[in-house]
């Protein structure tokens, strides 16, 4: 027994930037932006907290599942760092819903919400739940470095939410760590120790475009047509194609590489950046409420990350 999505939600900052306005602030134009990255704008966040978009999105989750919040058995938030350094997001997420059941945060990069999936994909097996809410959060506006445009224009904020119950829904998932964290990181903020012999530094992402570039396209063809051979899929067999929303090109290059329709590729990334983990779940989402996922069809996922992590998944909706 494995899972099925009861239902999702979503929830992005109520502050929107464009290119242009990105251009007040840096040296960069719409145009360097649009044509490099297929991103027009970006949500970030001002007055509202990590958690507040985590519950957000968890509370439109759990009314499209039907359940409450103590009928959860598990709570995963993957993000690269919630509010907190500790506790964790999951725990300010639990205690925020009123829910009583465990809570953990799976930091996996980019690739985060697919780790999760095999997380709950566990819990399932294991007969320990029979709902297991998993809420991608991220507030990455506030760990760029504003003077660097290279990196800072790639990214937003927002939170995503499923709720996952008993069934059939998973047919495939695979999950790859290819030990490579100088290409893509941030550092743990500096303290004050007397003792320290670390140089300064930030807590700014730091991230070479190129390297990143050439290990996504990668990830991502390897991790469709491994999951193609490995469940007996054809390329027409797969209805919809949800990749982390990390940059256009990125999907095209893998789109062009790959034979499955082009028309079944869904993208969201010109309205909303690069969400992290929060990417693919805000993607299903939207898929979802605008009615294009019907029973029976099969959703491949496929996310990469700092790490470098990558995961490719196929659900069968229902
Ligand atoms: N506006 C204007 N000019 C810029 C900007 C900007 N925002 N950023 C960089 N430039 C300039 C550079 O300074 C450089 O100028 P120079 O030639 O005078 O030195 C020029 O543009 C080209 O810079 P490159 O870094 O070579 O640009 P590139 O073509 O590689 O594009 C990009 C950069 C878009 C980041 C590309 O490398 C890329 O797509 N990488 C993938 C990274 C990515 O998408 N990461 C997502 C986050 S990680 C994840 O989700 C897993």
């Amino acid at each position: 027994m494995s899972f099925a999505v009861l239902g999702t939600g979503s929830a992005l900052p109520t502050c929107v930037k464009t290119n242009d306005d990105l251009s007040q602030i840096l040296d960069t134009s719409d145009r360097w932006i649009y044509t490099r990255t297929g991103i027009r704008r970006r949500h970030v966040i001002t007055s509202e907290t990590v958690l507040d978009l985590a519950a957000e999105a968890s509370r439109k989750a759990l009314d499209a599942a039907g359940i409450s919040p103590q009928d959860l058995d598990y709570i995963i938030c993957p993000t690269v760092g919630g509010d907190y350094i500790t506790p964790g997001l999951g725990c300010n997420l639990q205690e925020e819903l009123g829910a009583t059941c465990p809570a953990i945060d799976i930091n996996a990069g980019c690739s985060g919400f697919v780790y999760s999936l095999d997380t709950a994909d566990g819990i399932f097996a294991r007969k320990k739940a029979r709902y297991v809410l998993i809420t991608a959060a991220e507030g990455l506006s506030r760990i760029m470095d504003w003077n660097d445009r290279s990196t800072c224009v790639l990214f937003g904020d927002g939170a995503a939410a499923v709720v996952l119950g008993e069934g059939d829904g998973l047919r495939y998932l695979k999950l790859r760590t290819q030990g490579c964290c100088a290409p893509l990181h941030g550092r743990f903020p500096m303290g004050n120790s007397p003792w320290t012999k670390e140089e300064p530094h930030t807590h700014f992402v730091h991230m070479e475009g190129q390297e990143v570039y050439k290990f996504a396209v990668n990830a991502i063809c390897t991790g469709v047509q491994e999951a193609l051979e490995e469940t007996g899929l054809s390329p027409e067999d797969i209805h919809h194609v949800l990749l982390h929303q990390a940059n256009m090109r990125i999907i095209d290059a893998a789109r062009k590489k790959l034979s499955i329709p082009e028309e079944r590729y869904h993208c969201c990334i010109e309205e909303t950046g690069n969400l992290s983990a929060a990417s693919i779940p805000t993607l299903l989402d939207l898929c979802s409420r605008d009615g294009l996922l019907h029973s029976g069809e099969n959703l491949l996922l496929c996310a990469f990350g700092a790490g470098f992590t990558s995961g490719t998944a196929i659900l069968t909706w229902k």
